[in-house]
């Protein structure tokens, strides 16, 4: 009940919060600057609100309590969802948190970039035990192979740390410490899908079984979503951030989108971009009825003026592509089925989520021969080292020289 007021909010908001999604692609025009998120990132949300620093609220609120803040789904149209106000460039990411129960419900742990790189972690709230690995580079959709489901036990009851080592050369996602996949540059189209550009971390709920999304969508998610059975609700106690090439901004010197053209103004800035200091709204408007008002981007922002970049109210949102409101599409499969043959039309734009868009196109369901990219790593006991602030990054201080010295042969 205490959203309510969400889903009475105005369609005019929601267009003014469209740069939550993707305000302006560099590979198409001219953007500003992504401002850098620290050099060490830390955010413990059992700390309450006050402590929240560097994160908008992009979509709902949030509740904060003993075990961290609370991102529910109480009602149709809620998707609790915030950003950070910063970006890495590649980094060590640690979420801990646990996920939503409830069928239909998607809880989501999200890297996303400007023009569509992407790294995923979701929970779909109707599988026990699993959770969904996914990436796409430059929001290229036509590939279906990148989905991996890793087995984690508990994941709606038990907080489990959901990591990402993200660096030029590969890129792995951890379960409490164990590596559990890696995926080469090279291995995702000969680096041309893989994700390298600056991104923000977005964490959010989302009813992809909604009985308004499409059919996939809703299959994906699981089977459609029964409301009476709300609140659903994922807890996040915590967030470790490492980024790998500090700095004050990121700078697309040009539109290949590849990370080679990324120049990191002020490199070695550790405190970053004066964002990573601001509160964190503790009741932001969301924008809600997302699901219902059928628009292609997230909905709700802390305080649109604030970020508000070009394009954002002139543009119909219903576009699926281009400068706004441009949307991703990530095909999931699960392992023996294949995509539908190349001739067939692109997926359509997602149904509209609420604060995250990704991963809700239908998967396809005919039969797949081949092995999803990358590998999952079930036999690995050795942990990597722990988040370690400072530490960790002193171990990748060599590669974050390299970064800088590629960044300043562009100044
Ligand atoms: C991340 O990957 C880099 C390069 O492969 C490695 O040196 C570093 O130890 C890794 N860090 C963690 C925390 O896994
Ligand atoms: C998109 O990905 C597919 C599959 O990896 C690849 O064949 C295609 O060239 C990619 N498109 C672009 C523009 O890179
Ligand atoms: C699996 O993980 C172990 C321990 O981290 C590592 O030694 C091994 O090289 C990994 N195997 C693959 C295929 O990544």
């Amino acid at each position: 009940m205490r959203f309510t007021s969400y889903v009475a909010a105005s369609a005019a908001a929601a267009l003014a919060s469209a740069q939550t999604f993707t305000a302006c692609n560099p590979m198409e025009k001219e953007c500003p600057n992504n401002p850098a998120i620290a050099a060490t990132f830390e955010t413990n949300f059992k700390a309450g609100a006050d402590a929240v620093k560097g994160w908008k609220q992009t979509a709902g609120t949030l509740k904060y309590g003993d075990a961290g803040a609370d991102f529910t789904i109480a009602a149709k149209g809620d998707a609790p969802t915030i950003q950070s106000e910063g970006y890495l460039h590649f980094g060590y990411i640690e979420v801990k948190a646990k996920a939503a129960a409830g069928k239909g419900i998607i809880s989501s742990i999200v890297l996303q970039s400007e023009d569509l790189d992407e790294v995923d972690w979701e929970f779909i709230g109707g599988v026990d035990n699993k959770v969904q690995m996914n990436y796409f580079g430059k929001g290229n959709v036509s590939t279906y192979d990148r989905m991996i489901e890793a087995d984690v036990s508990n994941t709606k009851t038990e907080f489990h740390t959901y990591a990402l080592n993200w660096t030029a050369e590969s890129l792995t996602w951890i379960i409490d410490s164990k590596p559990i996949r890696t995926l080469n540059f090279a291995d995702a189209n000969g680096g041309k899908n893989y994700p390298q550009t600056p991104s923000t971390v977005r964490i959010g709920i989302w009813a992809g079984g909604d009985p308004a999304n499409n059919k996939g969508t809703i299959e994906w998610a699981g089977g459609e979503t029964d409301y009476t059975q709300a609140p659903f609700t994922m807890t996040v106690e915590s967030v470790k951030i490492t980024n790998y090439s500090p700095g004050s901004e990121y700078k697309w010197t040009d539109k290949t989108g590849s990370f080679e053209s990324i120049e990191v103004i002020e490199p070695g800035k550790a405190e970053g971009a004066p964002v990573n200091s601001v509160v964190i709204a503790p009741s932001a408007t969301a924008t809600g009825g997302g699901l219902q008002s059928q628009i292609n981007v997230p909905t709700g922002s802390a305080d649109p003026a604030a970020t508000s970049p070009p394009c954002t109210t002139e543009v119909p949102v219903t576009k699926p592509s281009g400068d706004c409101g441009t949307s991703t599409v990530t095909i999931t499969l699960t392992s023996g089925e294949q995509p539908p043959a190349t001739t067939e039309a692109p997926a359509p734009p997602p149904e509209t989520t609420g604060g995250i868009v990704t991963d809700t196109a239908p998967a396809p369901s005919v039969p797949y021969p081949t092995a999803p990219t990358g590998s999952v790593n079930t036999t690995t006991t050795a942990p990597p080292a722990e988040f370690t602030g400072a530490a960790s990054h002193n171990k990748v201080g060599a590669f974050v020289g390299l970064m800088a010295g590629a960044a300043i042969m562009f100044v």
